[in-house]
């Protein structure tokens, strides 16, 4: 169901564009970044909490997959770190402010990669974590959540059950919430990714984020507009789970009654009101790809930049197979975020 109500609107959305309303480099950034809940300050200020293992990660050129896709790719590796995802950089701060406070444990609901986080960032500070995740979740993730000593439940149901037993869960048990992109520590964390970006930036350049709750997306956006305003920022999301991006367009919340896409990590129903609001000030994109992009764009990632990553994080190379004129000639970062994947599966994705 909801493919067909997202490949309908994926029409609407090819047709209104081009979004972006300014040439590349002439937006004028200060007034749109003041309106976010993020804070430059505060997200410099994170880069001294995060544990060093999740920080200055990998930024390279990758010539081979570049002449794939006919345009000049980096690749910014999110997955080597002990969680093979970005997360681990929020519940760093969400922990470390935690554990300042005095708290001993913490609730979260996850599609699979902000638990392990969490279960990371906690085990380290002595928190009980008890993450709340769908059975649908890929077995990798859930195994590795329960490894790093967390508890975890497990409902029938997808992740916006788990986020609503994981209220809760928190509200019986007194103890924090750790709300994905609501908690502004995960959009923080996130956004010190931005900060190790700018510097390889020009004006013109573009970069490519897989959208799920949107912590990722805002972060970098707030600071790419604020440090970077000529960079065009462009989210991505599967058409099987279209959520945040129909209501990136719509500006106001649009949700689905179900997902269909093999990129679980992005796949919510419910877009959070407050992320939406910062996403639109910092956005200037949000497109939808199909899964046999986002397979194709795994399959690239293995053959011409020896990754092994999951669904979400080949959302940005789909973006580039579905539209290459819009990147021909150009340099177009892609956030590789999450390598978190069972092989049964990535095996048949990747063969031919
Ligand atoms: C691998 C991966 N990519 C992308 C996302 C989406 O990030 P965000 O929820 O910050 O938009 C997630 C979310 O957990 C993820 O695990």
């Amino acid at each position: 169901m909801a493919r067909s109500v997202a490949a309908r609107s994926l029409a609407t959305i090819r047709s209104r564009r081009p979004v972006r309303r300014t040439a590349p480099g002439c937006r004028v950034p200060s007034l749109a970044v003041r309106q976010t809940r993020l804070d430059l300050d505060r997200i410099r200020a994170a880069r001294n909490v995060i544990d060093p293992v999740f920080l200055t990660t990998p930024l390279y050129r990758c010539e081979p997959l570049g002449r794939q896709l006919g345009c000049t790719t980096s690749i910014k590796l999110e997955t080597a770190n002990p969680v093979r995802s970005f997360k681990g950089r929020g519940t760093e701060l969400v922990t470390s402010r935690l554990a300042e406070q005095g708290g001993m444990a913490a609730v979260c609901a996850s599609a699979g990669n902000l638990g392990q986080a969490l279960g990371w960032s906690g085990r380290r500070r002595g928190l009980d974590v008890t993450v709340v995740a769908s059975r649908f979740a890929p077995t990798v993730k859930l195994d590795r959540i329960r490894a790093l000593g967390a508890q975890l439940e497990v409902v029938d149901g997808d992740f916006e059950l788990a986020r609503t037993r994981a209220v809760d869960l928190a509200e019986q048990r007194g103890v924090r919430l750790v709300e994905d992109s609501l908690d502004i520590e995960t959009c923080e964390g996130a956004a010190t990714i931005g900060l190790e970006l700018v510097n390889a930036l020009s004006s013109g350049d573009a970069v490519l984020i897989a959208l799920g709750g949107g912590a990722m997306a805002t972060g970098v956006g707030h600071v790419l507009r604020a440090l970077a305003p000529g960079v065009e920022v462009i989210c991505v999301q599967p058409l099987g789970a279209p959520a945040m991006t129909l209501s990136w367009h719509e500006r106001r919340v649009v949700t689905t009654d179900s997902t269909d896409t093999i990129a679980d990590g992005v796949a919510g129903r419910y877009p959070i009101p407050a992320v939406l609001d910062d996403l639109l000030q910092v956005v200037d994109d949000a497109v939808l790809v199909s899964e046999a992009s986002i397979v194709t764009g795994m399959r690239m990632l293995l053959e011409h930049a020896g990754l092994v990553v999951e669904p979400s994080a080949a959302l940005g190379v789909a973006a580039i197979l579905e539209d290459p004129d819009r990147f021909a000639g150009r340099h177009v970062v892609t956030i590789i975020c999450g390598g978190n994947v069972d092989l049964a599966a990535y095996q048949r994705w990747v063969q031919r």
